[in-house]
């Protein structure tokens, strides 16, 4: 699989990141079971905990438009290294996620990226089986 369309599309997000606090920035594209692309960056808010993560911005623009499976998800954050993504934003992945194996790609620039999967970013996770009791 190629992902140089969904990492393209990562760091072109980033550049709309609104970080007047952290200064900051981060991109994320999602793809979709369908092929499509969602992207986000991070949103801060004078309170701080009101900040949007790029990547929830991606999932939350995806969902919101009909598309709740994601089969990869491209991050770019400091571009002098491979920017992990959060806790939250993991377990926000994880709800959405194809499988535990879907590729999460850790972008330093276009030519430097690497690939983990969400199991091992976000092993033995709670999840919607968790509830079914
Ligand atoms: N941030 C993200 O967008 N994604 C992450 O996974 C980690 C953190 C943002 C939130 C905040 O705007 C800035 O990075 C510093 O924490």
């Amino acid at each position: 699989m190629n992902y140089d369309k969904l990492i393209e599309n990562a760091i072109n997000a980033r550049s709309f990141a609104y970080v007047p606090y952290s200064k900051f920035q981060v991109g994320a594209a999602v793809l979709t079971e369908d092929d499509k692309i969602y992207t986000g960056c991070n949103i801060e808010n004078a309170s701080y905990g009101a900040t949007n993560c790029a990547e929830r911005t991606a999932i939350f623009k995806a969902v919101s438009e009909g598309h709740k499976v994601i089969k990869a998800i491209a991050i770019i954050g400091d571009l002098s290294t491979h920017t992990n993504p959060c806790g939250i934003c993991r377990q926000v992945i994880s709800e959405f996620a194809q499988s535990g194996d879907i590729p999460i790609i850790l972008i330093k620039n276009k030519e430097d990226f690497i690939i983990k999967t969400l199991d091992e970013m976000l092993p033995g996770s709670f999840t919607k089986k968790d509830l079914e009791l």
